[in-house]
């Protein structure tokens, strides 16, 4: 008899059948499994090399933090905050929905703007949202997030912007960019009041979701998916219509600077964004092919925000791509110029006498630099050399009994098959020298 979602294993007792339920992963939540690290490594070196030629240095923050900061920076009538946050109650404190609120915690609490008036910060991590999960998406997700504090020119949104394209390109992939301007405390208020009203007068129309948004977070009606809203929303106001003349000159520098960096991209006046705390520029890389998860990455400014959380008056502007979205497209077009990896030389010892000296060789190699594997079973060469295979090992040490008597040993190239014969003279790690010596020489890139 199974139960849905476990696999058993039976266990034979003398008197009775008993099962062992194994345990598995919480729904939502990943391994990254070894054949699939190679991948999330290379994405995540290209980002932190792109990242550091703009300049970015490297913060990691906790992943639990205070509440009360998600609900401050992300806003109290967001669905990450009213339904998606993983919070302990009874002390307060959650695991982060996301990074942007923890690195300005971090800037403002350690005052990161006195040594340098401009900071460039990234970071790569889990984040965690109780979310429906679906292809692309997670309740455990890791996201690539960079920010840059205290710049307020149109030219670090397109800076930034480019970057974030930089490094698509450098991953092999297509997405487009949708661009939109979410105002500031001058234009959007009176412009959510008009929306509002154009929302009042179509009630009837819009979902329950969205009845509901109208008076808690209007602005977010402007991005329901449903075909209903969708009918109504398309005849809304425009907040780009609306911008005030510094908020419409930012947003057309932005957009002259784009093109100055021949970065495509469209305006879409429907994008708001999921989080509260954003201002002006707002954009998202989209993509087709992961069904409805559309959104590989996605950032904008927040110039309140330092200020609201209690530090500078300082402006803010970063964006976030999800690791598992861009591995994903990656295995999707056969994007993989990952290097198999693999070990250089697996000693092969036979025989029990031939394990000590081997496991000391296999040492002194490792400390030499060199990848490494043996096999300490003792099982025949065959089954050995199979092993060698299964690592990927470019060159295997044949140790015999018999040879190791005679103080030699053969080296075998794994791609030839050619065997040479190997002195097993001097200490291990003058062994481990002359090896490695003789696997460059031979070795053919
Ligand atoms: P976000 O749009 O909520 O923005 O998330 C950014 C990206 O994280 C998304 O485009 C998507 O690729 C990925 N992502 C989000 N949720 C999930 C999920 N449940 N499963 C898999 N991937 C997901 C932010 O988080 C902002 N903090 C971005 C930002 C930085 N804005 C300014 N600075």
């Amino acid at each position: 008899m199974g139960i849905p979602g476990c696999s058993m294993h039976g266990v034979a007792h003398a008197v009775s059948l008993e099962f062992i339920l194994t345990i598995q992963a919480i729904n939502g939540f990943k391994d990254i499994l070894p054949e699939a690290v190679g991948r999330w490594q290379y994405i995540e070196q290209r980002a932190r090399d792109i990242f550091e030629r703009f300049g970015f240095q490297e913060i990691r923050m906790p992943i639990l933090e205070k509440t009360e900061l998600f609900v401050r920076s992300i806003g109290s009538a967001t669905d990450v905050v009213e339904k998606e946050m993983y919070t302990f109650a009874d002390k307060g404190i959650t695991m982060r929905p996301e990074a942007t609120a923890s690195i300005m915690r971090a800037f403002i609490e350690h005052g990161l703007h006195v040594q340098q008036p401009v900071q460039r910060l990234y970071t790569i991590g889990p984040m965690f949202r109780h979310e429906r999960p679906q292809k692309g998406r997670l309740r455990q997700f890791h996201q690539l997030n960079a920010e840059i504090i205290g710049a307020s020119e149109p030219r670090v949104d397109a800076e930034l912007i480019a970057m974030a394209q930089m490094l698509l390109d450098e991953l092999g992939l297509a997405v487009s960019l949708e661009l939109n301007s979410l105002g500031c405390p001058v234009c959007r208020p009176p412009f959510k009041e008009q929306l509002i009203v154009f929302l009042e007068q179509r009630h009837e129309a819009l979902c329950g979701d969205c009845q509901r948004r109208t008076r808690t977070n209007p602005l977010r009606v402007l991005d329901c998916k449903k075909t209903s809203c969708r009918a109504v929303i398309k005849d809304a106001p425009s907040l780009l219509a609306a911008l005030c003349p510094d908020c419409d000159r930012h947003f057309t520098e932005v957009r002259t600077v784009l093109s100055e960096l021949r970065i495509p991209f469209q305006i879409n006046r429907f994008m708001v964004r999921g989080l509260d705390y954003y201002t002006r520029t707002t954009f998202e890389f989209l993509t087709t092919d992961l069904g409805a998860q559309a959104a590989v990455g996605a950032g904008g400014r927040y110039d309140g925000l330092i200020e609201q959380l209690g530090g500078p008056p300082l402006s803010g502007i970063g964006f976030a791509m999800g690791l598992e979205r861009l591995a994903l497209l990656m295995d999707q077009h056969d994007h993989c110029p990952i290097p198999a990896k693999g070990m250089d030389v697996f000693v092969a010892a036979l025989g029990t006498v031939t394990i000590a000296p081997a496991g000391q060789l296999v040492h002194a190699l490792r400390r030499q630099g060199a990848k490494a594997a043996i096999d300490y079973s003792g099982r025949s060469l065959k089954a050995q050399l199979k092993q060698a295979s299964r690592a990927n090992a470019r060159f295997t040490l044949i140790v015999g009994e018999d040879e190791w008597t005679r103080g030699e040993a053969i080296l075998r190239d794994m791609r030839t098959q050619e065997q040479q014969p190997f002195a097993l003279r001097g200490s291990s790690e003058e062994q481990a020298g002359r090896l490695l010596d003789m696997v460059q020489a031979t070795a053919t890139p």
